[in-house]
């Protein structure tokens, strides 16, 4: 058997999608991309959809129309990829790194309460759904996290890249914060090759991040050429990004979207496989579900190799690609990045968590095509090389 890390699940309605686009002799972002972004806001459940290139193109849209600029300083994780901090030094804006949670990944509301009282300057929070599930969001005891950041007039960003479609109770990830961000990156839950979403139900954030996405122009390029006032006459109000979604991966982005629950439900079925066959493996620690598995995306499934295991994490990824299969790690953490390391002094012991799980880490395959005997194939070698 040979396992790749990552599939690409295909064989909707791109094909068709992709053709009606290449038909209609408008390659750059039009109609398609339009009807992407009202089936997404639809889906998820909130008023405003902003189609971009990346999920990156979205935070730093995020950042820019929330107002964060020069010194300011935003919470966001240590556990994650450095997408979701970088787009603060964009702005001239400083992440301040927070500790995760063992077992989940996610930011906790005691660690954002103590970050709070040790930065009471802060202006907002990166909030990442680690792997594609939510923290506690709110609380009748008005303990979530979203009731942290309203009582403490935080703005609350979610890095959503993971969590598509995820839930916590029974509402979508994108409804909750101010603004939340989605990636559509080839080995996400669905995708458009490259492409991210920014969702809000502020108008001005919207209007904001539309104007940010092309060019800082009044005008975008669809209106520009079907109303009836001059193509040729638009203005610059200020000077924004080429962050644009073309028709041809909106094309993608619709099929996807259709399967999307399907595809969700396959990848909860290998999480609900692993969880069987690893349970009584003591050298690994599991990841935590928060919630109920149907509100999980399942983007990833990282296990993590105990300290006292025989193999080391990194001896055990050489050993599974020797049985090929691919695994991957997510993530070093940002603190042992040397940029952030060294711009910003960071030191591991100030993340105990994200250390340990670090340590450990490793991310199983997980996708709508991996079949049982795939699945079962990749639980015995498991054993096998660190039993
Ligand atoms: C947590 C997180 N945030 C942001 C991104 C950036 O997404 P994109 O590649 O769409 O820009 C990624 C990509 O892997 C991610 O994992």
């Amino acid at each position: 058997m040979n396992i790749p890390f990552s599939k690409v699940p295909l064989g909707g309605n791109e094909y068709k999608y992709i053709d009606e686009v290449l038909k209609s002799g408008w390659l750059t972002t039009s109609s398609k991309a339009l009807r992407f972004e009202k089936l997404f806001s639809e889906y998820v459940g909130v008023r405003y959809a902003c189609a971009v290139n990346s999920c990156t193109s979205a935070l730093h849209l995020a950042v820019e129309a929330a107002g964060i600029r020069k010194g300011d300083k935003v919470l966001v994780p240590s556990l994650t990829f450095t997408a979701s901090a970088e787009i603060l030094r964009y702005m001239e804006a400083d992440p301040v790194f927070l500790d995760v949670e063992y077992g989940t990944g996610l930011i906790s509301p005691s660690v954002l309460k103590k970050a709070l009282d040790k930065h009471p300057d802060v202006k907002a929070l990166i909030l990442v759904h680690y792997g594609g599930q939510a923290p506690l969001m709110t609380s009748h005891e008005g303990d979530g996290i979203l009731d942290i950041c309203r009582q403490k007039k935080i703005i609350l960003i979610e890095d959503a890249a993971h969590a598509f479609p995820a839930k916590f109770n029974d509402r979508f990830i994108g409804s909750f914060g101010d603004i939340t961000c989605f990636s559509f990156y080839a080995n996400k839950t669905i995708t458009t090759g490259e492409g991210g979403m920014l969702v809000t139900d502020n108008e001005e954030i919207y209007k904001r991040a539309k104007i940010m996405r092309l060019h800082g122009i009044n005008r975008d390029i669809w209106e520009r050429f079907t109303s009836n006032k001059s193509s040729w006459e638009y203005d610059v109000v200020a000077p924004g990004y080429k962050y644009n979604m073309p028709d041809v991966n909106a094309a993608i982005g619709l099929a996807q979207l259709e399967k999307a629950e399907y595809f969700r439900s396959q990848r909860q079925r290998c999480a609900s496989f692993y969880y069987n066959e690893l349970k009584n493996v003591p050298e690994i620690d599991l990841p935590v579900c928060a919630g109920p598995l149907e509100n999980h995306s399942w983007h990833l499934f990282p296990i993590i190799i105990k300290p006292g295991a025989k193999v080391t994490r990194n001896d055990f990824i050489q050993m599974m690609a020797g049985e090929s299969i691919g695994t991957s790690v997510h993530y070093k953490p940002l603190h042992r990045m040397t940029y952030y390391r060294d711009t910003y002094n960071l030191v591991p012991d100030d993340f105990p968590d994200t250390e340990r799980i670090w340590n450990g880490t490793v991310s199983l395959p997980i996708y709508p095509g991996l079949k049982d005997d795939e699945l079962n194939y990749v639980c015995g070698t498991i054993k096998k090389i660190i039993q």
